[in-house]
């Protein structure tokens, strides 16, 4: 399966709209422009086949592009049932990605279209979630012993590498590019902030000025939300887990109380903790009418949908991607996106200017993978401090933004103990 098949979409009538979409975002990508640039001209990729599984957007393409251009293979398939632009799917497939992704797969299919990517056999993987590196872990590891290495992208996902490293399972190197600098303190606070709440916009169209938001998980993607929340007018509640981010959540001005009291005041609740069942029955039943409920985290696991299916006595969709839940006790619950990314599902995910950034630590990293193969250990590291530094440097340079440079006097104190 898979090799012979050359992709799978949609609808292939939609690429000239995808093809718009993807010339949009290389506008706005400047860093992974000049990085597309120097990859045609080197070709550090050539002959490496490369499979990823990605939420399969304008922003992914041009990353996609960016890999073809240094001389790769790319085989692509979605990180999440529900996040793919059919036409910027068709688009690539138009331009011989071997593309395997549609809005609306089941989690068959889903599945299915990750292990084409898996029979691929790619040197390198590309993740975001670690869907694809547990699969190559549990379902073909005769595939993942031949790996030469793999990225990751988001939290979640680093989370799960690093639990099959610690059980000594990992079978080739990994470059968690979520924990680069100019990955998390850009895409999951500005990004995820801003398109959070551009998602549920766009799915309720509801004012936000005076309304309770309550954000659940104050890392790097909760504070993003809760300070763009802000930002429109709402009064801000945070819950947390860890008594270090709480205080800083209460310092940073909100309220902070856990969610059995928050879940009576919020009208609008943002889940964004990676973690599970955050949002339960317990909470649902004392929720006001017509709370708003949507999750920002990875998984769809946030926001506990079967205990909503559980207490509801009808469901109907009222709008796209709003789903209304009347429960026994007659009070009405709206779940965005059916629990899952609301800022990917609901709206078009992060803008190109914060993905340049993650995705030219991508294509950086997959440069790094490729040049260093079978010089690194079964581990997850981190982006190399050089290459995340160039990224930052390089976006500064193409906002037109000069810094100041140390001066050799400078430097001689800040590396003495003597004054
Ligand atoms: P993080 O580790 O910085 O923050 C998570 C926070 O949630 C922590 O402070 C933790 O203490 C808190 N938490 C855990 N369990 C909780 C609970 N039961 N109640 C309240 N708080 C709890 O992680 P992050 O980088 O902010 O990522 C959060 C999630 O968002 C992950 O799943 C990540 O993969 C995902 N993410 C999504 C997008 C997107 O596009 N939607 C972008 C980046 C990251
Ligand atoms: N994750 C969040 N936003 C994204 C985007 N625009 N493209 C790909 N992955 C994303």
């Amino acid at each position: 399966m898979g090799r012979c098949m050359e992709y799978k979409v949609k609808d292939l009538s939609l690429a000239p709209r995808g093809r718009m979409q993807i010339e949009w975002a290389r506008r706005h990508m400047p860093v992974l422009e000049l990085i597309r640039k120097r990859f045609e001209a080197e070709k550090p990729l050539k002959g490496v086949r490369v499979g990823a599984v990605l939420h399969v957007t304008k922003e992914t393409a041009v990353l996609v592009e960016t890999l073809a251009a240094g001389g790769a293979e790319v085989w692509l398939a979605a990180s999440n049932p529900l996040s793919t632009q059919d036409d910027v799917a068709a688009a690539l497939a138009e331009e011989g990605i071997h593309v395997f992704a549609w809005r609306g797969e089941t989690s068959e299919e889903y599945f299915w279209a990750i292990d084409v990517v898996a029979s691929a056999q790619p040197h390198i993987v590309i993740d975001d979630g670690g869907d694809l590196h547990a699969h190559l872990h549990d379902k073909r590891i005769e595939v993942a012993e031949k790996v030469w290495g793999g990225t990751e992208e988001t939290t979640t996902g680093v989370i799960r590498l690093r639990a099959l490293e610690r059980e000594g399972l990992l079978r080739y190197p990994v470059i968690a590019v979520n924990n680069a600098l100019t990955k998390y303190l850009f895409d999951n606070r500005y990004g995820t902030g801003q398109s959070t709440i551009d998602g549920i916009l766009r799915a309720t169209n509801i004012l936000l000025a005076g309304k309770v938001v309550v954000v659940a998980g104050y890392g790097w993607v909760g504070r993003g939300i809760a300070m763009r929340a802000r930002g429109m007018g709402a009064r801000v509640v945070v819950t947390e887990v860890d008594p270090v981010k709480a205080l800083e959540a209460v310092m940073d001005g909100f309220e902070v109380m856990p969610m059995s009291r928050a879940a009576e005041i919020g009208d609008v609740f943002i889940t964004a903790t990676g973690n599970k069942d955050v949002i339960r029955a317990e909470h649902f039943l004392k929720m006001k009418d017509g709370a708003i409920l949507a999750n920002a985290g990875h998984f769809n696991v946030e926001i506990s949908v079967s205990d909503l299916e559980k207490l509801a006595k009808e469901k109907r969709e009222v709008r796209p991607c709003v789903t209304e839940y009347i429960l026994e006790n007659g009070k009405r619950l709206y779940l965005l996106a059916e629990g899952r990314l609301v800022n990917l599902v609901c709206a078009e995910g992060h803008p190109s200017e914060v993905m340049d950034m993650s995705f030219a630590n991508q294509a950086l990293s997959v440069e790094y993978l490729v040049k260093n193969r079978g010089r690194l250990e079964r581990k997850v590291y981190n982006v190399p401090a050089e290459i995340d530094s160039e990224v930052a440097r390089l976006k500064l340079r193409s906002m037109g933004i000069e810094i100041d440079v140390l001066t050799e006097e400078q430097k001689r104190y800040l590396s003495s103990w003597k004054l």
